[in-house]
């Protein structure tokens, strides 16, 4: 089948890649020429594991190619809408520009028979109002909802191999031309049993904010609990194994520490706030408010902690922040638990270094006044005090005493509770978790 793809950043340029993968002929379409031109030559253009493998397999089939011009959608069955829905600024809204400009560079390039699939994450409401548009261009093109799950750091398996798919359809039908449409274009993980839920556009929609919600819901609750555990001398790590062996609860999700950060759950969840405000429903939703207080709470706190394990002050102190990233085997920074937690302590006087395997380019983009330092070791020599704030595999495995030997004072904050503490602490170590005696 021949598929479109507009929106080429984290989700569309894995998604163009993996619907070639699936035997389909793709074009992906991107306004930044940059971006096409570093996928056309089967780079990725950020760091995601298996990205740049499978472009390299899938460019010489032949199968897959990039280009900055939307009239290249024209001829295919199938369009994906995969741009990003930025926070606002200033507000907690999502930002709509890029969804709409994308529906509407389309339009003269659709043909009758189309279908036109939406992924980006959107206001509930968003789709029916899209679905109008293309109909007043071509009444016979047919648009779906089918939000994306993937994480980031999974997104190749999760997009070859999701656990579910959501197709959202006005009227809710199993018959909906659209339905079997996108059946053929998932026809190889629908085979191998993946489950399909079909729904009317606006639960398609609410499905992924809901999910999200529920996510950010967890980390949240688990932070909270790291609090009341801190405060009464309890082990929030101990407390997560015990809860989560309830499979009503399940332990995943419930890792406390620095909290959330990342291009999605932070703005989501603070997008469907907003949106429920204009849909009269914002008391449904005032929990949310309180599961983004928490998460911000957190990033405080690290700094309180870390001056406490700077003796009470962090003027001058060498602090060395291991993790940029939002979070392991990703290079993305979007509102990343880790930068903000860094230019704090710098803003109260701490001399910081920061250090990541992938993301110190992003990083320097957005905190171009933090100090950045690409190898471990040089990052962790003088230091007065470490910051755990990624769990990277490459830091988990540090080893204590080769560490302590770099180090002017072994002195440690595990701010995602990865390391064991008693080894560090057998080593010489000060160490401090969150939540954790
Ligand atoms: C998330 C959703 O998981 C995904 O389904 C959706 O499509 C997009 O948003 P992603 O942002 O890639 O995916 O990352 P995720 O793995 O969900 O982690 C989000 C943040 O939560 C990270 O900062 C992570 O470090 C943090 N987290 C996660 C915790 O602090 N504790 C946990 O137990 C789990």
């Amino acid at each position: 089948m021949r598929i479109s793809v507009i929106g080429c950043g984290y989700l569309g340029a894995v998604h163009a890649a993996c619907m070639a993968k699936l035997g389909h002929e793709v074009v992906g379409i991107d306004v930044d020429d940059r971006k096409i031109a570093e996928l056309s030559a089967a780079r990725a253009p950020f760091y995601e594991p298996g990205l740049e493998e499978l472009l390299k397999e899938v460019q010489e089939t032949g199968r897959l190619s990039f280009t900055s011009d939307i009239s290249a959608a024209q001829g295919s069955a199938v369009h994906f809408i995969c741009v990003g829905t930025p926070q606002k600024k200033g507000e907690n809204a999502a930002d709509m520009t890029f969804v709409d400009a994308a529906a509407q560079s389309l339009l003269p390039f659709l043909s009758a028979g189309d279908v036109v699939v939406g992924k980006s994450t959107v206001p509930v409401g968003s789709a029916a109002r899209l679905s109008e548009l293309i109909k007043t261009a071509e009444p016979d093109v047919e648009m779906l909802w089918n939000p994306e799950f993937l994480r980031e750091g999974h997104a190749v398996s999760d997009t070859l191999q999701p656990d579910r798919f959501v197709y959202g359809v006005s009227g809710a039908s199993e018959d909906h031309r659209a339905v079997r449409v996108l059946d053929e274009v998932y026809a190889t993980p629908l085979a191998s049993g993946t489950a399909r839920l079909v729904t009317d556009l606006p639960t398609a929609e609410l499905v992924k904010a809901a999910a999200n919600s529920f996510l950010a819901t967890k980390i949240s609750f688990i932070n909270a609990m790291a609090e009341v555990c801190e405060a009464a001398g309890a082990d929030v790590t101990l407390l997560a194994d015990a809860i989560g062996i309830d499979d009503r609860i399940g332990r995943k999700f419930l890792n406390a520490g620095i909290g959330f950060g990342g291009g999605c759950l932070p703005k989501d969840i603070r997008a469907f706030m907003a949106r429920a405000g204009e849909l009269g429903a914002d008391q449904a939703l005032t929990f949310l408010r309180e599961v983004d207080a928490i998460n911000m709470r957190r990033r405080t706190r690290v700094v309180e902690l870390t001056r406490e394990l700077c003796d009470g002050s962090l003027m001058g102190k060498r602090i060395t922040v291991l993790g940029a990233a939002f979070k392991p085997d990703s290079d993305d920074v979007r509102d990343s638990p880790a930068l903000s937690i860094a230019a704090q302590l710098q803003l109260q006087g701490a001399v910081v270094t920061v250090t990541d395997p992938e993301a110190l380019s992003n990083a320097a983009r957005r905190f171009p006044d933090l100090h950045y330092e690409k190898s471990t070791e040089v990052a962790l020599q003088r230091a007065d005090a470490l910051l755990l704030l990624t769990e990277w595999r490459e830091y988990r495995e540090l080893d204590p005493y080769d560490v302590a030997a770099l180090v002017t004072t072994p002195k440690i904050l595990d701010g995602r509770n990865v390391l064991d503490a008693t080894k560090w602490r057998s080593a010489g170590w000060a160490y401090r978790g969150l939540g954790r005696p």
